[in-house]
């Protein structure tokens, strides 16, 4: 019997030049086509925090919700979405970031998140961390970051070396 992490990598796919010429696109879709392995993915990462004090988790737009929401239901506690701009209705708070061309910014409802609780923060892949960064930076306006949570650490990028001097509980469910 094949471990979990080869069993999802089994069902990850690989698509060659996407988004553009040289990229390898890490496809997550066809998981979700597994209910039974998604179930297992998202208990193995729930007990990854299981000695870590967590009071909500947030997930990053738009592929941190596939697995975020999840997670927090299976660690029974809140599910925040933190969004790309201008998608939330009610009063945000946001953070801005760079990007390879430009900046983009993410934004949470300001009455999501608890002042001073421990916000654990998912999305489904670690590349570069820039992301990730933000999302701290987002969290920590008003809560602390518990940890940070992803199904796939592309550790030749490195990312995780950004995220540990903000908090150093980083785990993945894979890794390339
Ligand atoms: C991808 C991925 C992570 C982020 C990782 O999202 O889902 O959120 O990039 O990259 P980084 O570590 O270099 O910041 P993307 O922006 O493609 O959007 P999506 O989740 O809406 O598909
Ligand atoms: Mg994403």
């Amino acid at each position: 019997t094949k471990n979990l992490e080869e069993r999802v990598k089994s069902v990850i796919r690989d698509v060659q030049d996407f988004p553009k010429p040289g990229i390898l696109f890490k496809d997550i879709t066809p998981i979700l086509l597994h209910p039974s392995l998604l179930q297992e993915m998202v208990a193995a990462m729930a007990n990854q925090f299981k000695d870590v004090k967590v009071d909500a988790v947030a997930g990053i737009e738009s592929r941190g919700y596939l697995f975020g929401v999840l997670l927090a239901q299976k660690l029974q506690v809140p599910f925040i979405m933190i969004r790309k701009e201008g998608k939330l209705p009610a009063k945000t708070i946001n953070e801005s970031y760079d990007l390879e061309y430009g900046s983009a910014t993410i934004e949470v409802h300001e009455d999501a998140i608890t002042k001073g609780s421990h916000v654990l923060i998912h999305d489904d892949l670690l590349a570069t961390g820039g992301t990730a960064v933000a999302a701290a930076n987002l969290i920590q306006q008003k809560a602390h970051v518990a940890g940070f949570s992803f199904v796939i650490d592309l550790t030749f990028l490195e990312g995780s070396k950004k995220l540990k001097e903000i908090q150093p509980i980083i785990k993945s469910l894979i890794t390339y």
